[in-house]
Parts: structure tokens; C-alpha cells; sequence
């Protein structure tokens, strides 16, 4: 089969959608594609999901033209393997985005990994149809591989034809003032540590200056080396993370450096709107990817956001956020594109429930009902995500009907879709199955909270011996107990016959995935000197401000 997987059809439908179409086929050829990603947007966190206090008016209107989806899985409970899966349809431990140890994201702009190139994305898919295509906003999915500016990973090598945006992520570190250099503070526990080891490295290189002849001199410049090394790498990749990581890219070309979140997300609905007039002028159809920095930390809503929800600055975030989706709405209909477009809205995963700012108040998203969030594994709260989709004439506003099992959604995106009654597995720790009115979920493992609470220190770890593993597994019937409190009993004949199901799925799951490398081992994970994107030269003074928004700096 092509690996023409899935994409928007599985993007409404990998999972519960419950959407009635009207006439797909009356409708015109190339419908334009609007996707809409939030960042670690909670369930709970929006106003049509059943959030009185905050204030979303545009993403509930969007909700109130289309449909909601109440049940919308995310491959995975963090942003790089979720957002892989979002643009390829196919499940991330398919290319290697498997928790294999504690870190599961990129986190430096100058690592090896990311979407394997040879990956079939969206972006690949619209282009073979002619589309134009652009991805803006975060990216999270690499940039290079071996060498500088090879971009295999690239938004532009992945069916992009333009690109501006943060190819890593949105991190703490770009806060301004105050609120700046805040790993190393969270480091700060090892200052201690690395003083020592740099100090002890001083005295073996004062040795070796000395010219001490106990040993070879070149021994003693081994061990300076061994001993400092390390920590000075260290402390100054940490004191520099927003410089090397706060990379905004317009196409191939590093324009701005290091990233200055004023006013950013004005900025990418500008970059959207520049796009979306091309296509007013050219009329080719497009697939447009807006993908927010928010609701990730740094907090950076400005002015008229700051300080005006009710929910302290991740309030503010979330209402500056639904600002800029209602702005690119506002651009559909003064181009008269609503009624060809279809609009699709979700979250990469769930609020992160163990995000805490600097003066202990809370930075992370609100999961609703669903217990857990962002980086808890199976936990619903990181894995359903708020999602919407607006298609004019064709998706039946509220509508509520089950989708057949063959359904032609977009034309030129059609698919046979075999509606598998059972989820992806996320991370083979949560899977499925439908049984008349009741849905079925198991956990063959499940984060180690922190005693008393539910949440980890940071971010819980998903893999090996960090989590605890069970069998027979956890099962709960999430129709009638959607928080996952009421465990059901897995000796009754009934669930030993569900669990046996689910087992037999995973396994079929299983011998359908071909070995791949990881690429989150910790080589591909490191920094890489020769990949560090520098725009003016001088590293470590990358300093550039992007031309075309000098009136903003
Ligand atoms: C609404 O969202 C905010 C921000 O996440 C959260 O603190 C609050 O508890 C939510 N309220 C409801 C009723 O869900
Ligand atoms: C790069 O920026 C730094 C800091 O602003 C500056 O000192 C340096 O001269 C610049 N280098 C070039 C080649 O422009």
C-alpha cells in the first residue's frame, strides 16, 4: 500500500470521530487546508470543552460551525513523536520515536535527529496534488543529520514549500528578564559538582604547566581535560540555551537569533496571512500548517493578553492563542476561502499538569475530567486532545453520526478507511476496543507519581524501569469511567475475554513494525558543535535581528 497513510482522514478519523458528511463529492476538487496545532493544550483548557473562565470565543465559534471531537487521541503523550505522527499518519515507533530513555523530544536545534526524511508526510501528500504548502510556527521535528545546512529534516525537505518559524520548540529559557537562564538554575543543584570537577581539572592543568615529571605531561593534560571538560561543556551549553536554541528560520536562512518571543505570535499570523493572499493572488489550492508556540512556557502573551484572563499568565497565553486562531479565520473570510477550506484544530498533547513558574504558580495546561497529562504515557488527560474540524457544506455542523467504515473525506485525499475499532498505541501502553455502547482502554504501564500527588518532579519518564509496568495490565471501561478510577476486574470472564482482544491487537500492532533505529538514543539526542546554526558567524555573539520585523525589536 502507498504510504499515502492516513493524513487528514486519519487526522479526523484514526480515532473516535464521530462525523456526518454530507456529500463529499459535490464539493469542489481541491478543498484548501487549514491546520491549526496548539502546543500542550489541555482538554479542559478551552470553552466549547467545557471551560466556564477562560475565554475563547474564537475557537468555540469554530467548534459551533463544525464538529467537535470529544475523542481524539494523540500518537503520543509529547510533542516531537506526536507531531510526527500528526504529519505522517503513521504511528512513531514505526521510525524510531520510541521512549527509549528518559528524553523523548529534541532538545537541542543541533542534534542529528528528527522525522526521518524518507518519512511520507502532508506536506509531500498536498504537493503531489498540486498544492502549495507552508508550515508555520514550531516545528520540533530536526533540522539537520550529518552536516550543516544538509536540512534533512527540514520543514522544506519534508513538503513545505515555505517555512518561517522555530524549528526547535518554545523553552523556558527565552523568557526575558528575570525569568531568563532557567535550566541552569534548575541545575543549580550541581553547581557544587561541576566547581569541583572543574577545579580539579585547574590543578591537574597547573601540573601539567608545571611541567611535573611523576607522571608524562600529556597525562596530566588527559585528566585536566577529563576532569573540566565535561562541566565547562555543560555549564555553557546551559548558560546558552536560548542563544542555541532560540533559532527562528524563514525557508533555509536563520534570521533571527536568538528568538525574541515579544510580539511572536503576531508574527507567525502575519507569515500566515502573507501565504494565504499568495494564494488569493495565484489561486492554487493550499495546505496552510499554523503551529503555535502556545500554550508551551515561556509564557509570552503581550499586550492586550497579559494579565487579563483569569487564569494568571497560561490564562493569558490561551486566550492570546485562540486571538491568533480567530485572526486566521478572520483572513479566510476577507479572501472568501471559508467555504472551500477545511479547517482542522487540535493540540499535540495534553496540558502539562506539573508545570510551575517562577514564583510557584501553575504554567501548565488543565486536562478536564481526564486524569494525567503531557508525558503521562497512557493517561487520557496527555493523550485526548481538544479538536475541531470546520469543512462548509461537507462536515454537518455538531453533527453526531459514526462514520462508516469507507469514507472518501477529502477528494484527493481519499482513502479506504477501515475503522479499526480500537486506538493507536500510544507507546504500546494504551489500546481499545469497542464493545456495543462501552470502550475499553488498558495500561500495560503507568508514570510513577510522586507519592500523594499526580504528577511527576517535571516530567514523568516513559520507559524501562521508570515506569510501572503490570500484568495483567489495567483495565477501564472509559465510557462510563472517562477519568480511569474504577478499576474493573481482570479475572472476570468478560474482561479476560476483552484483555485476551486487546492482546491479540497489540501483538498483531507489534509484528507490523519494522526494526528502526531510535532516534532518541543519546548520540543523536547530543548537540552536535558542527550543527549549531550561528547567523552572523562569531559564535558564541549569534546575534541577528530579522529585517523584515525590525519595527517590532
Ligand atoms: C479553565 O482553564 C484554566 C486554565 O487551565 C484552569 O485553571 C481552570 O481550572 C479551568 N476551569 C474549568 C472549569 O475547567
Ligand atoms: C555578530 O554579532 C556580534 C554581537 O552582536 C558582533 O559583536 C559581531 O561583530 C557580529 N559579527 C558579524 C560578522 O557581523
Amino acid at each position: 500500500m502507498h504510504p499515502v497513510g492516513m493524513i487528514i482522514v486519519t487526522l479526523a478519523l484514526l480515532l473516535l470521530v464521530e462525523v456526518q458528511i454530507e456529500s463529499a463529492e459535490s464539493h469542489q476538487k481541491s478543498p484548501n487546508i487549514l491546520l491549526i496545532v496548539a502546543d500542550d493544550l489541555g482538554y479542559g483548557d478551552v470553552g466549547c470543552f467545557g471551560n466556564d473562565t477562560v475565554h475563547t470565543p474564537n475557537i468555540d465559534k469554530l467548534a459551533e460551525e463544525g464538529v467537535k471531537f470529544t475523542h481524539n487521541i494523540a500518537a503520543a503523550s509529547v510533542c516531537t513523536p506526536s507531531r510526527a505522527a500528526l504529519l505522517t499518519g503513521r504511528h512513531p515507533i514505526r521510525y524510531g520515536m520510541m521512549p527509549g530513555n528518559f528524553i523523548r523530544v529534541n532538545v537541542f536545534s543541533s542534534s542529528m535527529n528528527g522525522l526521518p526524511p524518507d518519512e511520507f508526510t502532508l506536506g509531500e501528500m498536498a504537493k503531489e496534488q498540486g498544492y502549495s504548502t507552508a508550515l508555520i510556527g514550531k516545528w520540533h521535528l530536526g533540522i539537520n543529520c550529518l552536516t550543516y545546512e544538509d536540512n534533512c529534516h527540514h520543514p522544506l525537505k519534508q513538503g513545505f514549500d515555505y517555512y518561517y518559524g522555530l524549528p526547535l520548540t518554545n523553552l523556558r529559557d527565552f523568557a526575558t528578564g528575570t525569568e531568563k537562564h532557567y535550566v541552569i538554575r534548575g541545575l543549580s543543584e550541581y553547581t557544587e559538582l561541576i566547581l569541583v570537577s572543574i577545579a580539579i581539572g585547574g590543578v591537574f592543568f597547573a601540573l601539567y604547566l608545571l611541567k611535573m615529571e611523576w607522571i608524562g605531561p600529556v597525562v596530566f593534560l588527559f585528566l585536566a581535560l577529563l576532569f573540566s571538560m565535561p562541566s565547562m561543556v555543560f555549564f555553557f551549553l546551559f548558560r546558552n540555551f536560548h542563544l542555541i536554541n532560540g533559532i527562528v528560520m524563514r525557508n533555509f536562512d536563520v534570521v533571527e537569533q536568538p528568538v525574541d518571543l515579544e510580539g511572536f505570535t503576531a508574527r507567525l499570523v502575519n507569515e500566515g496571512k502573507n501565504f494565504l493572499l499568495q494564494r488569493h493572488r495565484d489561486g492554487r489550492p493550499f495546505l496552510l500548517i499554523m503551529s503555535w508556540l502556545q500554550v508551551h512556557t515561556a509564557m509570552h502573551a503581550g499586550p492586550p493578553f497579559k494579565g487579563r484572563s483569569k487564569h494568571g499568565s497560561y490564562g493569558d497565553e490561551i486566550e492570546e492563542m485562540d486571538w491568533s486562531v480567530g485572526e486566521m479565520l478572520k483572513l479566510l473570510d476577507e479572501m472568501e476561502f471559508t467555504d472551500n477550506t477545511f479547517v482542522y484544530f487540535t493540540s499535540d498533547n495534553g496540558g502539562h499538569v506539573e508545570e510551575i513558574g517562577f514564583h510557584g504558580n501553575r504554567e501548565g495546561g488543565w486536562n478536564g475530567i481526564f486524569r494525567g497529562g503531557k508525558g503521562q504515557g497512557a493517561m487520557d488527560g496527555g493523550i485526548r486532545v481538544p479538536t475541531i474540524a470546520r469543512y462548509p457544506g461537507v462536515v454537518k455542523p455538531g453533527s453526531g453520526d459514526r462514520l462508516p467504515d469507507k469514507q472518501y473525506f477529502l477528494p484527493g485525499f481519499e482513502r479506504d478507511v477501515k475503522t479499526y475499532p480500537s486506538y493507536s498505541v500510544p507507546l504500546i501502553l494504551v489500546c481499545c476496543v469497542i464493545l456495543g455502547e462501552d470502550v475499553y482502554k488498558v495500561h500495560f504501564a503507568s508514570p510513577r507519581w510522586h507519592p500523594g500527588t499526580e504528577g511527576c518532579g517535571f516530567i514523568c519518564g516513559c520507559h524501562g524501569s521508570i515506569i510501572t509496568w503490570h500484568d495483567p495490565p489495567l483495565l477501564f471501561n472509559i465510557q462510563k469511567d472517562p477519568s480511569e478510577r474504577h478499576l474493573l476486574d481482570v479475572n472476570e470472564p468478560k474482561h479476560q475475554e476483552i484483555i485476551q482482544e486487546i492482546y491479540h491487537r497489540v501483538n498483531k500492532f507489534k509484528s507490523s513494525v519494522e526494526d528502526h533505529p531510535s532516534e532518541f538514543c543519546i548520540w543523536k539526542l547530543l548537540p552536535m558543535p558542527w550543527l549549531q546554526a550561528c547567523c552572523n558567524g562569531t559564535f558564541p555573539y549569534c546575534h541577528c535581528r530579522d529585517p523584515v520585523y525590525t519595527s517590532l525589536h
